[in-house]
């Protein structure tokens, strides 16, 4: 057990959230992590009906009765009306206690949300928005920093210099995300004043991970350099896998291309068919920096256990080091 203020708030033993994976957190996995003591996540976005949802929401409950959360990753780009009203409403009456938002301000939801006891926390780029999210009464918030996978924001800001700022200038806790893979990055990030980590690319490479082999073999031999930015001209950048489909958008959107334009290559869906088909060059791929660190495939029960005693030994080494 490695108690900070996430651990107590969230009823969790060791304070290392799985970050929610597009089409990839599905209850195998969140079940996983949170079974073995993190929080585990599963993404509401990659149902196509918030019916989809409640089912998976149901088979996690019966797969862990651990805490978990259910990410809704909100498009900052696109207007969607309603629909993300009735993924809640499926979040409140399934009695989900843990919400991670994410894309854009929480606010509308965060009134019902609380009226139902869910904690929340809201996932941003950079501590402006935090200092926001903290202003209209999440919870908690995640910072990811320019090395992660995903969406790192406009600012280019790594983790390591968040931690420090989020700690000066935040009173609720988070979680830093963005080049975590092991207990040394654990104990790092707390002691840059960080309350737990969030890892995506590293929940990648386990057995849970319903990603396709081929995926796995490449993040075993990638470096930490075998990853880009695209969709900065758009103002959501993305940090993915070099590939065929990364190197076309950058080349379209330095011609100008328009989001539908390159829609056939950035779309979710194009993410899935990459992730079942093994063909990994149709579409752009999401991934962090860390994966230059990977190199082995475990399930994520035994990373977030093996993360734990690695974090332990480090600390103990380190405090020989200081007299
Ligand atoms: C394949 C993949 C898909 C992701 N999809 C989402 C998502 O849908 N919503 C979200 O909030 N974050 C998403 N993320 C970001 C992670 O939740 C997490 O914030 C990030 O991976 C942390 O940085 P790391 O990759 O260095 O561990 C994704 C990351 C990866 C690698």
């Amino acid at each position: 057990m490695i108690k900070t203020r996430l651990t107590q708030l969230l009823g969790i033993e060791i304070p290392v959230m799985q970050g929610g994976l597009q089409w990839l957190a599905r209850a195998e996995l969140a079940s996983a992590v949170s079974n073995a003591g993190g929080l585990g996540t599963i993404n509401a976005m990659s149902f196509a009906t918030p019916g989809e949802l409640r089912e998976e929401i149901k088979r996690l409950k019966d797969m862990t009765d651990k805490p978990f959360a259910v990410n809704v990753s909100m498009l900052p780009v696109m207007t969607v009306g309603e629909m993300y009203d009735k993924y809640f409403d499926v979040i409140v009456e399934e009695g989900v206690k843990i919400v991670e938002t994410a894309g854009r301000n929480p606010e509308p939801y965060v009134p019902r949300l609380k009226e139902a006891g869910v904690k929340i926390i809201h996932k941003v780029p950079a501590v402006r928005y935090a200092k926001k999210a903290e202003s209209v009464g999440v919870d908690a918030v995640t910072i990811v920093g320019f090395e992660c996978g995903g969406h790192p924001g406009m600012d280019d800001v790594t983790s390591l210099i968040l931690a420090q700022k989020a700690r000066k200038v935040l009173n609720i806790p988070f979680f830093i995300g963005g080049g975590f893979a092991d207990g040394r990055g654990l104990i790092a990030a707390l002691a840059l004043g960080a309350d737990g980590i969030v890892m995506g690319t590293r929940f990648v490479a386990t057995k849970e991970c319903p990603v396709h082999e081929n995926f796995k073999k490449w993040m075993l031999e990638a470096q930490e350099t075998d990853t880009m930015i695209v969709e900065r001209s758009i103002k959501n950048p993305a940090r993915v896998r070099k590939n065929k489909a990364a190197f076309e958008v950058l080349a379209m959107e330095e011609k100008g291309a328009t989001l539908e334009e390159l829609m056939p290559l950035i779309a979710g869906k194009v993410g899935l068919q990459a992730y079942l088909s093994g063909d990994l060059d149709i579409g752009v791929i999401a991934c962090g920096q860390v994966v230059g660190l990977i190199d082995d495939i475990p399930s994520a029960y035994d990373l977030v256990r093996r993360i734990e005693s690695e974090a332990r030994e480090v600390l103990q080494h380190l405090q020989k080091r200081v007299m």
